[in-house]
């Protein structure tokens, strides 16, 4: 059965893209990476795909200033380029246009470091411990117009214990979402392949 070509965007480290590669690494996994994006030719993950013999490219957005769709359709012509038919947004810090969102709907999926619906956006952490919360986690979902809306495919939740900092979940919540999101895009890629 052949599997899902599928690409990772990222801006910076890429640890949930190398766990995604890792994952791929077992020929029965669903999903075959075969292109990591980023927007930033500093990100460290690009190194660390290349070093895994995956296919890189380094879209910088700032020659285009403003104009976000026209990087996004630069994007979306390197990912045709390479027959991708799945997009895991990993660590990619950018807001999408909805010109990007319409050509991969169903396609594309992000991972977000909430409990969503609960703190969209930044901050996640601060905003978890404000709130007095019992828990805190991370959460895949397809990507839609909204902001970090949109279908879940599935989340992980570890309980906030006094004293935690921000940086004390980022870590712990970091751990879960580096097994959530290989089982996620197992799941989206099945989708694609069908039965
Ligand atoms: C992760 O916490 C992810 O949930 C968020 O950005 C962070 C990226 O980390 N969207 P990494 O680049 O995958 O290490």
């Amino acid at each position: 059965m052949s599997r899902v070509r599928t690409a990772v965007l990222i801006s910076g480290r890429g640890s949930n893209m190398d766990a995604l590669i890792r994952a791929a690494q077992d020929p029965a996994y669903p999903a075959e990476i075969v292109l990591v994006v980023a927007n930033n030719p500093d990100a460290g993950g690009l190194a660390k795909a290349a070093a895994e013999g995956i296919e890189t490219a380094a879209i910088d957005h700032r020659p285009f200033g403003k104009d976000r769709e026209s990087h996004e359709r630069m994007i979306d012509a390197r990912l045709r380029q390479s027959g991708v038919e799945l997009v895991a947004l990993a660590g990619y810090m950018r807001v999408l246009t909805p010109f990007l969102v319409r050509a991969w709907a169903g396609r594309m999926l992000n991972i977000h470091p909430s409990l969503l619906p609960l703190y969209p956006g930044l901050h996640t952490h601060e905003r978890a411990i404000a709130s007095g919360d019992a828990f805190c986690g991370c959460t895949v979902h397809y990507v839609t117009e909204g902001v970090d809306e949109g279908p879940i495919l599935g989340q992980a939740s570890v309980a906030i214990t006094p004293g935690d900092t921000p940086d004390d979940l980022a870590l712990r919540v970091l751990t879960l979402e580096h097994r959530l999101y290989p089982d996620c895009l197992a799941k989206a890629a099945e989708a694609v392949r069908g039965p």
